[in-house]
C-alpha cells in the first residue's frame, strides 16, 4: 500500500513539474519587466521548480534520518533575536523550526514564488501558534527582502532551481545585514551514493564557480551531513 501511494505521488510530481515550468515561463514572458530566464548557468542545467502538490514530501518522517535536519539546524549558529530568511521555504519545514530558534524577539522572512506553498506554510505556522514569521511572495528574479536587514539567509535544496541565479544572488546580497551570511545546503553532486537525480545536486566546485563571481566569498563549510553540502557565504566585493 505504501509503495502504491509513493508511485502515485511520483506520477503526480512527474506530471506537475513540467506544467509549472511552462506556466511560469508564460508568466515570465507576459511580464514586461521580467528578465529572461536561464536554462543553464556556468555549464550547469537549471532544474525545474518543485511543484507545491509535492509539498508533503518535504515534511516526510524519514527526512530527519536521511538528511539529519536537526544537525544542520544546530550547526547554523542561529540565536534568539536574529532576523533570518528561509529562502525557497516551501511549506515551511525549516521555517517553523527557525521561528522557534529566533524566539519572540526574532523574525523569519519565509520567501517562496508559489503562493500555494506560502498558504501551506501559514496553515502550519497558525497551528503551531508562531507569530514571528513574515511570508513573502518573491519573484523568480527578486527575493523581495528588505535591504541590509537579514542576519542569515538559509537556502535548502532551492538554489539549483533558480531560473535567475545572478539576480537572486544580487538580491540576497543586498538583503544581508553587516556581517550576515547566506548558508547554502545542496545535495552533493560528487557523490553517486546520494539517491537524488543529478539535476538536483551540485558539486562544491560548481557552487563556487557560481557564487564567487557574484560578490560572495566562502566563509565556512560543514561536511558532516549525510547527503548535503553546507556552505556559508559572506559579502565580498563583486568581481
Ligand atoms: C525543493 S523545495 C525546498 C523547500 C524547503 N527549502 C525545504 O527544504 O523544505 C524548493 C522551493 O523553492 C521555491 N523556489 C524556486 N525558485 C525560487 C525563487 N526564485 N525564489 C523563491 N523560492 C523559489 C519553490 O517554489 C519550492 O517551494
Amino acid at each position: 500500500m505504501k509503495h502504491v501511494t509513493l508511485l502515485l505521488l511520483l506520477a503526480l510530481l512527474a506530471l506537475a513539474r513540467p506544467t509549472f515550468a511552462q506556466e511560469s515561463g508564460t508568466e515570465k514572458s507576459a511580464r514586461e519587466d521580467a528578465p529572461p530566464a536561464l536554462q543553464e548557468y556556468q555549464g550547469r542545467r537549471i532544474a525545474q521548480t518543485m511543484h507545491w502538490l509535492g509539498a508533503e514530501w518535504l515534511i516526510r518522517n524519514e527526512r530527519e534520518r536521511e538528511e539529519r535536519c536537526s544537525l544542520m539546524l544546530t550547526s547554523l549558529g542561529v540565536k534568539p533575536g536574529m532576523t533570518v530568511c528561509d529562502m525557497g521555504c516551501g511549506n515551511g519545514f525549516y521555517t517553523l523550526q527557525l521561528a522557534k530558534m529566533v524566539g519572540e524577539k526574532g523574525r523569519v522572512y519565509a520567501v517562496d514564488i508559489q503562493p500555494e506553498m506560502l498558504k501551506l506554510l501559514q496553515q502550519r505556522a497558525d497551528k503551531a501558534g508562531l507569530k514571528n514569521i513574515v511570508p513573502v511572495q518573491g519573484e523568480l528574479w527578486d527575493p523581495k527582502l528588505p535591504p541590509g536587514k537579514i542576519d542569515l539567509i538559509l537556502l535548502v535544496d532551492v538554489y539549483h532551481e533558480f531560473s535567475h541565479p545572478v539576480q537572486m544572488l544580487a538580491g540576497m546580497r543586498a538583503a544581508l545585514a553587516p556581517g550576515g551570511n547566506a548558508v547554502l545546503v545542496e545535495y552533493r553532486g560528487e557523490d553517486p551514493e546520494v539517491p537524488i537525480k543529478p539535476l538536483h545536486k551540485m558539486t562544491k566546485d560548481q557552487i563556487k564557480m557560481e557564487w564567487l563571481p557574484n560578490g560572495f566569498k566562502l566563509a565556512k563549510e560543514f561536511d558532516k551531513l549525510p547527503w548535503q553540502h553546507m556552505m556559508w557565504f559572506e559579502k565580498d566585493e563583486p568581481k
